[in-house]
């Protein structure tokens, strides 16, 4: 493979670079020098097809020209200005934000990436609904940055590294396949899920609770909330007047097939506020936004926003990402991730007919969850949540010797290709999880049922 040719370089990355999420002494991956659509390449030419937009972010696929032309245009007019200033692709982009979210009359709070949008939703929760140092509800399985704060607001395994310094109320999340309730119908299991939250803000009383925070209608922890769970939690948090944040970091931008995942469940059951940053400009610059609502726009406005982000509003990063909406809208590419994902979860069906290791398969548009159980009837994952399985981790590299890149997560494996992935490509790559899926229960053979 292409990576034993480049071992100085690789070993120069490693001794100089902190790479996240990973020992530092062990990281060891080629160079990246290119890519285009669904595809990347290393300094050796070894291609790669996409199956994860890397961080689920590059959702435009890899240099998209028209990202790339609003970049160098704006670089040649105006790279910076700070918000004391006006700039033209800032309003320009917040005004197409508004229109294609439906938050007419809102506003909106650009950030540098998700984990900030999160934190400053945070805080606008706060102000707006008078609860300065209210709580903030948010799910077992979650994930909302890496921040000091959001990690806090995390219900992930790794958030034990942070010491807890927000009022966090973690409640349970809608994981229909493993219902936390012991439901096996999954609207039902979403309806307990919600009586929990009703039940964990009337505890602490609402007047404590300053926001709900939750992952829209999927996220890369594998919880992909049915239809009743949004719709639900919409009016709980409406009738207790807590401010409902749906975090569309990672689930907007068409990733489900749909703007933002919140919309699956009707324009009726709109947030307070939305939070959004990698599909915003598909990962070509760094750029985040908070979109609030007209009602809780009414109650800022008058007052001073104690928010300071010295690249608020980038002039380059807006103008890349109204590109990346404009490419959005004028390719068709929400509606091509919603047919090319009955069509990916359609294929998905029969693999999992063929391999009775895979325990269950969800998800929506181009962001499909894969989860392994070494034993169909009892479920049992084929590594603990949190755990790393070698057989997958070597399924994962054999993939990417073959030319294919696929995300996983403990026992999952997360398909979310670019909306641009051609279906040739698609179909590349699940022929060859599917060989590697043969192989892969072979080695456990014995313990499948
Ligand atoms: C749902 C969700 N929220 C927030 C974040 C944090 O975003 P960032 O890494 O841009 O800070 C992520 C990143 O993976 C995410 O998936």
């Amino acid at each position: 493979m292409s990576t034993n040719k480049i071992p100085e370089i690789h070993k120069k990355e490693q001794q100089v670079v902190m790479h996240s999420w990973c020992v530092q002494q062990e990281w060891a991956a080629p160079t990246i020098t290119g890519g285009q659509g669904a595809q990347f390449w290393d300094d050796s030419g070894h291609h790669y097809i996409d199956m994860s937009s890397l961080a689920e972010c590059s959702n435009l696929g890899h240099q998209h020209p028209r990202v790339i032309a609003a970049i160098k245009a704006q670089a040649d007019q105006l790279c910076f200005i700070t918000s004391e200033w006006g700039a033209e692709p800032r309003r320009a982009l917040a005004q197409k934000l508004l229109e294609v979210s439906e938050f007419e009359g809102g506003r909106v709070f650009f950030t540098l990436a998700g984990a900030d949008a999160n934190e400053n939703a945070v805080k606008f929760a706060r102000w707006a609904s008078g609860k300065a140092a209210g709580a903030v509800v948010a799910r077992q399985r979650s994930y909302h940055g890496a921040s000091m704060a959001t990690m806090n607001f995390s219900g992930d395994p790794r958030g034990d590294k942070y010491p807890l310094t927000e009022k966090v109320l973690r409640v349970a999340p809608p994981y229909c396949y493993r219902c936390p309730f012991g439901f096996s119908d999954a609207n039902a299991c979403a309806r307990e899920c919600v009586s929990d939250i009703r039940a964990v803000i009337e505890q602490a009383g609402a007047a404590e609770v300053a926001a709900v925070l939750m992952e829209s209608h999927a996220g890369t922890n594998g919880i992909v909330a049915p239809a009743d769970y949004w719709s639900a939690l919409h009016g709980l948090c409406a009738e207790q007047d807590v401010v409902l944040i749906a975090d569309e970091v990672m689930a907007g931008f068409g990733r489900t097939g749909k703007w933002f995942g919140w919309q699956h469940a009707g324009a009726e059951f709109r947030p307070d506020m939305m939070t959004l940053a990698k599909g915003i400009t598909g990962a070509h610059i760094p750029l985040g936004a908070v979109v609030v609502s007209a009602d809780i726009n009414a109650r800022l406005e008058a007052s001073m926003l104690y928010t300071g982000l010295t690249y608020s509003g980038h002039p380059l990063s807006c103008a890349a990402g109204l590109a990346a909406v404009r490419a959005y809208e004028e390719e068709g590419l929400i509606a091509r991730s919603h047919d090319l994902g009955q069509a990916l979860f359609a294929q998905l069906q029969q693999l999992k007919q063929r391999h009775t290791i895979i325990g269950d398969i969800r998800g929506a548009g181009l962001f499909a969850v894969i989860e392994l159980v070494n034993n169909r009837t009892s479920r049992e994952p084929i590594v603990a949540w949190g755990g790393v399985n070698a057989g997958l981790r070597a399924l994962v590299n054999e993939a990417r010797r073959q030319g294919v890149s696929f995300a996983v997560r403990s026992n999952l494996l997360i398909l979310a290709p670019p909306l641009v992935i051609t279906e040739t490509e698609l179909a590349t790559a699940l022929s060859l999880l599917d060989k590697l899926l043969s192989q892969f229960s072979a080695t456990i053979t014995g313990t499948l049922s």
